[in-house]
């Protein structure tokens, strides 16, 4: 990649954003397709984020992708949302079109992606449990929805917090096939038996030592099994293996998220395939320091 007088900018604003791995797969994806364009992490501290914001108009940039914990403040800096921003109230896309800054949510589109592309699984008419109730189950849960699930299982540690989710989906997506199992009752088998996709949006997994929420004799009925956990692999995915049943961890997710970003950007088809080489090829690197997220 060579950086000239016409280069153009895109990034990350993110505090911290010395973990991140997009640079890794966003520059690749540039340098294939032969496009004059940069992709840099920009360390934004939160009393920045406005004239962060205002810099993006300043230096021209395409865009610019949008992390912790500026995916919900950044809203306020919108000249126009998008339709899913409306519905979540958090940005992780931002794109310049002459100075007017439309912010974006790719989460959601990029899981449904990488589940079909990759996983090879069409979400229609199946049952979902949704392991967790925070963001990530919010765009997760809404895209299903969009992909025309027909049944949503929520188990959140705070079962408060699960009914939150469920009375969101009604609310905002009139999607009534939305059930909250209490914690406790997580592993008692019947449940179960109605699965087609497990998926776990919790950080359980990430750290060494984690245990899986649900016992390895109930994940045995589901036809796939996904983790959006992507810095290790987790008891979760350990256990998909071991019965056999398809799954894929974070990094699909990072990536899919990620391409569609591009996408945005650049009005091209991301070359996926591209960007999740290069990203292996880091990440199974020397120098690599296994401290890496979005
Ligand atoms: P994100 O935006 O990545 O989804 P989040 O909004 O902080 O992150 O949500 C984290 C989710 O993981 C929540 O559903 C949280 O459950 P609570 O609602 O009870 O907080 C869940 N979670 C985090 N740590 C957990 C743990 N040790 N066991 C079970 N669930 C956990």
């Amino acid at each position: 990649m060579e950086i000239r007088g016409t280069t153009k900018l895109t990034g990350l604003f993110g505090y911290p954003v010395s973990h991140s791995l997009s640079p890794v797969f966003q520059n690749a994806a540039f340098e294939h397709l032969g496009i004059d364009c940069v992709y840099i992490p920009l360390e934004v501290k939160p009393e920045n984020l406005e004239i962060a914001v205002e810099a993006i108009r300043v230096f021209n940039f395409v865009g610019v992708n949008v992390t912790i914990p500026h995916k919900r403040s950044i809203v306020n800096f919108m000249d126009e949302i998008d339709e899913e921003v409306e519905i979540l109230g958090v940005v992780n896309t931002v794109c310049n079109k002459n100075g007017k800054l439309k912010g974006y949510i790719t989460d959601g589109k990029g899981f449904v992606k990488s589940l079909k592309e990759e996983g090879k699984f069409t979400v229609k008419d199946k049952v979902a449990f949704i392991l967790g109730a925070g963001g990530s189950a919010y765009a997760i849960s809404g895209a299903l929805v969009r992909e025309k699930i027909g049944k949503i299982y929520i188990i959140n540690r705070t079962y408060e917090n699960g009914i939150k989710l469920k009375e969101h989906l009604k609310e905002k997506m009139k999607f009534t096939e939305v059930e909250v199992i209490p914690f406790e009752k997580r592993n008692e088998r019947d449940y179960w038996k109605e699965a087609d996709l497990i998926i776990n949006t919790t950080s359980v997994g990430m750290k060494e030592g984690d245990v899986s929420l649900i016992e390895e004799k109930n994940l045995a009925y589901a036809s796939f099994i996904y983790d959006i956990v992507y810095n290790r692999k987790t008891e979760l995915i350990k256990s998909a293996e071991k019965l056999g049943i398809p799954h894929l961890d974070g990094i699909s997710m990072l990536i899919y998220q990620g391409a569609i970003s591009f996408e945005i950007w650049t009005g091209r088809k991301a070359p996926v395939d591209v960007m999740r080489r290069r990203l292996y090829q880091f990440l199974t690197g020397e120098g690599y320091n296994k401290k890496y997220g979005d």
